[in-house]
């Protein structure tokens, strides 16, 4: 096991790039079910959330390599239709592969995601819009079972814009006959690049990021061939974060300065100085900010993917910051460890009061999911001393060399063993 240990509080300067989007890549991933044949991506992030889905592909028979960041997914000869309980442990998008199996081989058998520490993760809203396309929906020891003879296009009005939600059941509705309309779909960036890259594939598909996609279903798709996702908005938000709170300037490059726009606007109300440049986002702060509120929603809001590293930020602004948690009430398992340095923060049900301080002190702290774990980093890269971040393996699922690129940028950080 290893640990990130950060000596903090010094300005970072210079230009890094933004890694590919985990959370478009996943869903382009199961996308390659859908049509037998050899897909291939670049960029792909090396993460562990994407080997998990290279894994389960190739549980499934598929044909998986993967060269450096060059991503080959030839499903030609796959012939199985379960994703078994141990791979969907480890990742709660594994229930991404629901829709396209369902669509393919007219049944799959796919565990039930546990809750993980952001809080339960249920899929009624998933195994709904399968139902009403035309599946047979059994729950048998842990697992869902899905049968279809066929998937025929309907109305899905989604109770809440889900975002895989939304992509399982467009999954499904590609191949499905007929026409489907999906009302209350999630509008982020990553379903609308899903959308896209299925188009490419084939796919009569419109409304894709916006909240009503229609899909008419076709008879076959054709595999993706050398397909480079969108730049991850997340990563790109956290290393504004860290840039915000150590002080510095720095320009991010590849990073969609559209896709941020709650996050670049609620910095700029904390005093940052962001500023959008021909090759992406430059960030410039003495490090020092006023303590601003923020409310997380379905995107273009404020990013719920944000709210940990936002949490650090204002730990140390001038002020009283107010965050409210509207996807996942619970996901404030940061906080405990933020006042290990020294933070002042008061949950309150799904809120967060943070009385900003002078400074962070350095601690021992410990990572308990990916965003909570990007929060500690951020935090350590502004604190006085020496910080230790453990379970270092949740911000190595969605985060591609996040230490390495900020210690190019001038932090004083490196990886021990734990
Ligand atoms: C996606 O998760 C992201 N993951 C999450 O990113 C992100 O936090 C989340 O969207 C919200 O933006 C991927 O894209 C792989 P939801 P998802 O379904 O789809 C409720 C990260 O850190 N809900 O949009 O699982 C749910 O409980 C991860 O990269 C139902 O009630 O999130 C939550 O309150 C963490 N029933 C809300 O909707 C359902 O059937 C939004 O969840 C589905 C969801």
């Amino acid at each position: 096991m290893e640990k990130i240990v950060i000596e903090g509080g010094m300005p970072l300067s210079g230009e890094v790039s933004v890694s590919v989007s985990k959370n478009s890549i996943l869903p382009l991933m199961a996308a390659s079910i859908l049509s037998a044949g050899e897909s291939t991506f670049a960029d792909v992030p090396d993460l562990m959330d994407v080997r998990v889905m290279a894994g389960i592909l190739d549980e499934l028979g598929a044909d998986v390599a993967m060269d450096g960041n060059a991503l080959s997914i030839d499903t030609a000869a796959m012939d199985k239709w379960v994703t078994a309980y141990d791979m969907v442990k480890k990742m709660r998008a594994s229930v991404l592969t629901l829709g396209p199996l369902t669509a393919r081989f007219g049944k799959a058998r796919v565990s039930l995601p546990g809750g993980c520490s952001i809080g339960e993760r249920p899929i009624d809203q998933h195994l709904k819009g399968l139902e009403m396309l035309g599946a047979k929906i059994k729950m048998e020891s842990g697992y869902v079972e899905t049968s279809a003879e066929k998937l025929s296009g309907t109305v899905v009005p989604l109770d809440m814009p889900t975002v895989t939600g939304t992509e399982n059941i467009i999954l499904a509705a590609v191949l499905a006959e007929g026409e489907t309309v999906i009302y209350n779909a999630a509008c982020e960036p990553e379903v609308a690049e899903l959308a896209g890259a299925l188009g490419k594939m084939g796919a009569d598909i419109r409304g894709g990021g916006t909240d009503i996609i229609r899909i008419k279903g076709v008879s076959s798709l054709r595999p993706l061939k050398n397909y480079r996702a969108i730049p991850d908005r997340i990563e790109a938000g956290t290393l504004m974060t860290a840039v915000a709170a150590a002080g510095g300037d720095v320009v991010i490059k590849e990073c969609g300065f559209d896709h941020l726009g709650a996050l670049a606007g609620k910095l700029m109300r904390a005093g940052v100085e962001v500023e959008e440049t021909v090759s992406g986002v430059r960030i410039k702060s003495n490090g020092r900010f006023e303590c601003t509120d923020i409310a997380t929603l379905p995107y273009p809001g404020f990013p719920t993917d944000m709210q940990a590293q936002f949490m650090a930020l204002m730990c140390a602004g001038n002020g009283v910051s107010i965050v409210t948690e509207n996807i996942f009430p619970q996901r404030f398992m940061h906080a405990a460890e933020l006042k290990r340095m020294g933070a002042d923060i008061k949950l309150v049900g799904n809120t967060a009061v943070i009385r900003g301080v002078e400074t962070l002190k350095g601690a021992q702290t410990m990572a308990s999911d990916l965003r909570a774990g990007a929060a500690l980093v951020v935090a350590g890269a502004a604190a006085h001393g020496r910080t230790e971040i453990s379970r270092v393996y949740h911000l190595d699922r969605g985060y591609e060399k996040l230490d390495v690129k900020l210690e190019a940028l001038g932090a004083r950080v490196w990886r021990e063993k734990q």
